[in-house]
């Protein structure tokens, strides 16, 4: 894609990593989870593509998106080994869960008495989407214990020993939120395909913590977030569908795409396709009255970011320093990890003895400054330390000494 110029003056040194980053210096930031982070020159990027875009809103918008969009698209598709026609680019993946809940509810396909599965470790707001939609059409969403110590191979067991003759969907997280583990999803995909289910599978947290190759995985439906791990600009994300799905799919807005689309070729003035796209995917799913294209057409610079910086070694690093910080912190609280080590990517879930997690949280940040979520499951409190490029030992070791010293340990 090429790339407007910069409205920000570039910097002249190179910089290091954590100074690449806008973050507070002042704040010790281990929860890259939750909203990501997006380094300088990745904003930059993001602002040049809204100041190009005012130079001749009708140009950029009516005339340049579709084309834009399909760029960026494109260096995406290379990155999650997809074709670049069955990847659209949403806002979030709630925004992408909800789309294909509630076009599976909306187009008649999920119908009353069909039962979904989800497992214990899902995302509430994505389950939220599945109940709203179950409940539209009289179908079940059912949660699925996975128990812990968290075994994969005995993961997908648990799944499909639950799966009925009612079951028609498994949805599951790629990597999970509150316990942080890495789901076996391709296996999953593969032993719910081979029963004949539609699996969907959020993969919020997954691209840029793990290479994501949705060829392998061979889900029906995924979406990812950008702007988590691959740390481009808040609001971009993609949902990829198999191409037997797109006619499943509808936005939950209504627009020219789909006007385009109902009608026999030629019907609406080419002209259109400008901006609505011409693929059936993009037509359901891009144009959405107008809005703010930058955040996905950054995608490409942030990806660009990640290449230029070494990311695979950078991952592989912080995956090192993470789990040795497990070990340390379960050691020191007498707790044994949740999980193997292979389970974990950038993101730990440890164990801790504080009931009250939010306490714990509150002191964390008000007495050290150190931003880091506790998450609660199956009645264990746990601490979801991030780590990511920009963290260095030293945030880690202030974190173990601050838990030191926290009140509140049971
Ligand atoms: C597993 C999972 N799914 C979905 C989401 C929601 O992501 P977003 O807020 O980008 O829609 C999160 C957020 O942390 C998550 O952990």
């Amino acid at each position: 894609v090429t790339q407007p110029t910069s409205p920000s003056p570039s910097s002249a040194a190179p910089l290091g990593l954590r100074e690449a980053f806008l973050l507070d210096p002042k704040l010790v930031f281990l929860n890259h989870g939750s909203y990501g982070a997006c380094p300088r020159e990745v904003l930059a990027a993001h602002h040049a593509w809204q100041f190009e875009m005012e130079r001749n809103p009708v140009e950029f918008l009516g005339r340049r998106s579709a084309q834009l969009l399909a760029e960026a698209r494109a260096v995406m598709a290379v990155a999650v080994n997809a074709p670049a026609d069955d990847l659209a680019f949403v806002s979030n993946a709630t925004t992408g869960v909800n789309i294909v809940t509630a076009s599976l509810a909306k187009s008649g396909w999920l119908k009353p008495g069909d039962e979904v599965l989800g497992t214990d470790h899902e995302y509430g707001a994505c389950e939220a989407a599945w109940q709203v939609a179950c409940a539209a059409t009289g179908a079940t969403y059912r949660r699925v214990t996975v128990p812990l110590p968290f075994d994969s191979t005995a993961c997908v067991d648990h799944l499909m020993a639950a799966v009925t003759p009612r079951t028609r969907v498994v949805f599951a997280s790629h990597i999970t939120s509150t316990t942080a583990l890495v789901f076996p999803v391709a296996a999953l995909c593969a032993a719910a395909r081979a029963r004949g289910l539609f699996t969907l599978i959020d993969g919020a947290h997954a691209p840029g913590q793990i290479d994501v190759d949705l060829g392998a995985i061979a889900a029906d439906a995924y979406t990812g977030n950008a702007h988590k791990w691959w740390c481009a600009p808040k609001g971009a994300a993609f949902l990829h569908l198999r191409p037997q799905h797109h006619a499943l799919i509808s936005g939950s807005i209504t627009s020219w795409g789909d006007v385009a689309e109902s009608l026999a070729p030629g019907g609406l003035p080419s002209a259109f396709d400008g901006y609505t796209g011409t693929g059936l995917l993009q037509r359901r799913l891009q144009w959405q009255g107008t809005r703010d294209l930058a955040a996905w057409l950054t995608v490409p610079a942030a990806l660009a970011f990640q290449h230029r910086h070494d990311w695979p070694d950078r991952r592989a690093e912080c995956h090192r320093m993470a789990v040795a910080l497990m070990h340390r912190v379960a050691a020191s609280q007498g707790l044994p990890p949740i999980a193997p080590d292979d389970a974990f990517a950038q993101m730990v879930a440890i164990p801790v003895r504080h009931r009250d997690g939010d306490a714990l949280r509150r002191h964390l940040f008000e007495q050290h400054r150190i931003e880091v979520p506790t998450t609660q499951h199956a009645g264990q409190t746990l601490l979801r330390v991030s780590v990511q490029a920009y963290n260095t030992a030293a945030d880690l070791q202030k974190l173990e000494a601050a838990l030191e010293d926290a009140p509140g340990r049971g």
